[in-house]
C-alpha cells in the first residue's frame, strides 16, 4: 500500500511562510508510492492549492462543518473546500474534540459531507493517557471508529484515510513504541476487516504523535503503519523532507 506523509500545521504559519514552504517542498523528490499532504490554516488553503497544482503535493484542510451552508458563523463547509481545490480534510483531531467539543456523531457527519464532495477525509482516532494506563485503549478506539464510521458503506470506507493518534503522544515528545503503534494499527485493520477484506486492504492507517525523523523509520517499517500525520516536525522543511525520504525507504 502507498505511504502517506501528511503535515498538520495546526495554527501555525502566516501567508508568506506557507508560500515559502510550498515553494521549497516542490523541489523535494517524492519517492514512488509516497503521497505528500500538507494541511495549512484555512485562510491560506486557496493560495496553497493553486501553488501546489500540478505538483505531487496534496493540500488538505484541518476541519470542516458538516452542513453544506447556513447560519453557522465562523464555519467552512465541504463544498467551499471543494470549490478552492482542496482534496483532503482532517476530521476528528483530538484537539478539535478536546477544545471545540467535537463529538463522534459530528465527525461521522463531516466524513459523509466530505465524501459527497469527493474530498478524502483523514479521520483521527486515539485514546487518552488514562485509557492506555487502564488498558482500555483498544476498546476506546473501537468505540470511536464504530461511532464515526459505522454508518458508511464499504465504498465510502474505501475512500477514507485513518490516523491513529494516541492523545498522550501528541506534542508531548512521547511517542508510541513501534510495537504499540503496530498493535493498534493491526487492531484498526481488523475492525475494518469486519466490513470486508477489501476495505481493510484499501484504507491507509497513519500514525501521529511526536513522529519525527528520529523515530519514523521504526514506526513506518511496521506492516500496518502506512505513514504518518505529523505535527511539529511538519513545520520544518528539512524535517518534513526527511520524513518523506524515510517513508520511501520502507
Ligand atoms: P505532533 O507531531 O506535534 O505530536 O502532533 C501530532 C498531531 O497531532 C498531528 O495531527
Amino acid at each position: 500500500m502507498r505511504k502517506i506523509v501528511a503535515g498538520n500545521w495546526k495554527m501555525h504559519k502566516d501567508r508568506d511562510e506557507v508560500s515559502a514552504f510550498i515553494a521549497a517542498l516542490k523541489n523535494v523528490p517524492v519517492p514512488t508510492d509516497v503521497e505528500v499532504v500538507i494541511a495549512p490554516p484555512f485562510p491560506f488553503l486557496a493560495a496553497a492549492a493553486e501553488q501546489a497544482a500540478g505538483s505531487l503535493i496534496t493540500v488538505a484542510a484541518q476541519n470542516c462543518h458538516q452542513k453544506s451552508h447556513g447560519a453557522y458563523t465562523g464555519e467552512v463547509s465541504a463544498p467551499m473546500l471543494k470549490s478552492i481545490g482542496v482534496k483532503a480534510c482532517i476530521v476528528g483531531h483530538s484537539e478539535r474534540r478536546q477544545y471545540f467539543g467535537e463529538t463522534d456523531e459530528a465527525v461521522g457527519e463531516k466524513i459523509a459531507a466530505l465524501l459527497e464532495q469527493g474530498i478524502t477525509p483523514i479521520y483521527c482516532c486515539g485514546e487518552l493517557k488514562e485509557d492506555r494506563v487502564g488498558g482500555k485503549h483498544f476498546e476506546v478506539v473501537a468505540a470511536q471508529m464504530k461511532a464515526a464510521l459505522g454508518a458508511l458503506t464499504n465504498d465510502q470506507l474505501k475512500r477514507i484515510v485513518i490516523a491513529y493518534e494516541p492523545v498522550w503522544a501528541i506534542g508531548t515528545g512521547l511517542t508510541a513504541t513501534a510495537q504499540q503503534a503496530q498493535e493498534m494499527h493491526a487492531h484498526i485493520r481488523t475492525l475494518l476487516a469486519t466490513h470486508g477484506a477489501d476495505v481493510a486492504a484499501h484504507v491507509p492507517i497513519l500514525y501521529g504523535g511526536s513522529c519525527k525523523p528520529d523515530n519514523a523509520a521504526e514506526l513506518f517499517a511496521n506492516p500496518d503503519v502506512n505513514g504518518g500525520l505529523i505535527g511539529g516536525a511538519a513545520l520544518d522543511i528539512n524535517q518534513f523532507s526527511e520524513l518523506i525520504r524515510i517513508a520511501g525507504a520502507q
